[in-house]
């Protein structure tokens, strides 16, 4: 007689001795019937399994170390929807003091007992919240005049991050970029004036530019355009996109205005999930005051157990973060976000100087204000090796390490530069052993005798195709079905 559980999967089926381990995994319809959870456990964790570990992905700015409480706390919060206020209220009175917490590090003038603010999924709602709220308020004044205002634009520098661009597109405002060159490598206060007229709702200062990790000199924007709205009448204000900065500028550089200290100021951003220690996804927004916050911008529903007014562009979203970052406060303190941040600007700089030393490479800037940094290849060199930085980035792959190559936005991209973002989670001793791995690397790689294709492909000036991720099994299905 058959035995019926032969090889089927129950729980005592041998986990690669299954039927389930011989298939691969479903692409596109649900299995017919369930599985032991060891294998469905197992065929998961494997898909995953050759990826980068994340503590050597120097791509990212995203946090991807927390101490074990932090974890056990946000483990423990999972089952948990940030919306159900009602059925939560201590979790909406903590993401209360996480945002006053942070209103007051960014030297908030509000008075009342909570601060305005909302949290996000990431920096992008965060901007999106900041765009959309200096948008309204510029329409609302427009309305009261009797003027125009279908034609809004706000004014950035050419190294935006996407989500500027989606704003753009999504919102149907216009996005004016000052170019950035080799001489202006941050936003400069007399050219984004030239793009500024009556239909600017906002001009977007970063604080921590993707490309490079610059900052802008939002203190010179302000200067520059306070003289400009006296000159003109208009009232144009500032958002600070500070995803990366506006969690490193308070604790290093306390002393650099950039925050709302400054008149025109109204709205600032920040990811938790980067330099507020907290793992993906959280985003913070805060306003000067209430006032700057359109009431069209809070929404209210009444089915949850209360009436919950909400601002933000999701509805449901984890609450685990907001446990995350209200544990990192109390767990660091300013002392030890302090501690944390310094150390990762001093492993950047050991980097950036040990960097700087290479034969083949040059800094893009001799000064670093947040834990991250660009090089390229000398001209020279670059006209004389075979390879590229893409191909150093495939070279240092091998090894686990993650160091993206990509080209600079507008009027720079023909510039091949590499980037490391230093972490919490990433030592003096690893930085050491990425230096090593690159200089071998580099070694190897001058001895080619041959062009690479990424070398051939710059060399003819060719666009080259963003690096294509081996998507696995996934893709080729995916191709199979076109
Ligand atoms: C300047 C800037 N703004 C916005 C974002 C988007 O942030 P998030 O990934 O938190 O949505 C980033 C992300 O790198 C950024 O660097």
């Amino acid at each position: 007689m058959e035995d019926s559980k032969f090889r089927k999967g129950d729980a005592e089926t041998v986990v690669f001795g299954s039927d389930t381990m011989l298939k691969s995994s479903p692409i596109e319809k649900i299995p017919d019937g369930p599985t032991t959870p060891e294998i469905a456990y197992q065929m998961v964790k494997d898909e995953t399994f050759a990826q980068t570990q994340p503590r050597l992905n120097l791509a990212t700015f995203v946090t991807t170390y927390m101490d074990e409480y932090a974890t056990r706390l946000m483990n423990e919060a999972i089952n948990i929807n940030y919306i159900d206020e009602t059925e939560y209220p201590r979790i909406a009175v903590m993401n209360g003091k996480c945002i006053n917490i942070i209103a007051n590090l960014w030297n908030s003038p509000e008075k009342s007992v909570y601060k305005t603010g909302a949290l996000g999924i990431g920096s992008s709602e965060a901007c999106m919240l900041g765009g959309v709220s200096a948008w309204l308020r510029w329409r609302k004044k427009r309305q009261a005049q009797g003027k125009p205002f279908d034609k809004p634009n706000f004014v950035i520098s050419a190294g935006f991050q996407v989500v500027w661009e989606k704003f753009a597109q999504l919102w149907q405002i216009e996005m004016r970029q000052v170019p950035l060159t080799l001489e202006k490598i941050t936003l400069d206060p007399e050219d984004t004036l030239k793009l500024c007229d009556e239909n600017t709702i906002c001009v977007v200062a970063i604080e921590g530019v993707t490309w490079t990790g610059l900052n802008d000199d939002v203190e010179a924007i302000d200067k520059a355009l306070d003289a400009y709205n006296a000159k003109t009448g208009y009232d144009i204000p500032i958002h600070v996109d500070a995803a990366s900065g506006g969690f490193i500028l308070p604790f290093l550089y306390p002393e650099v205005k950039w925050d709302f200290r400054l008149k025109w100021v109204y709205s600032i951003n920040t990811s938790g999930h980067k330099y507020g220690l907290v793992y993906p996804g959280l985003g913070w927004i805060v306003w000067r005051d209430k006032s700057y916050l359109p009431e069209e911008m809070s929404f209210s529903v009444n089915y949850l157990g209360a009436e919950i007014t909400q601002v933000g562009l999701n509805f449901s979203r984890p609450a685990a973060q907001i446990l995350g970052q209200y544990y990192q406060f109390i767990r660091l303190g300013f002392q030890g976000y302090k501690d944390i941040q310094y150390n990762s600007m001093e492993i950047a700089k050991y980097l950036h100087s040990e960097i700087g030393k290479i034969d083949a490479f040059i800094n893009y800037s001799k000064d670093m204000v947040n834990p991250l940094f660009i090089w390229y290849l000398k001209p020279e060199v670059a006209k004389s090796v075979n390879w590229t930085l893409y191909d150093l980035q495939d070279k240092l792959s091998q090894h686990g390490w993650m160091v993206p190559a990509y080209t600079l936005p507008a009027n720079l991209e023909n510039d091949v530069v590499m980037r490391i973002v230093v972490r919490q989670g990433f030592s003096r001793d690893m930085a050491d052993m990425l230096l090593g791995d690159i200089k071998s690397a580099v070694a190897e790689l001058n001895q080619l005798a041959y062009p690479t294709t990424t070398k051939l492909a710059v060399d003819k000036n060719l666009k080259i195709a963003p690096r294509i991720f081996n998507h696995g099994s996934y893709a080729n299905a995916s191709k199979k079905q076109n």
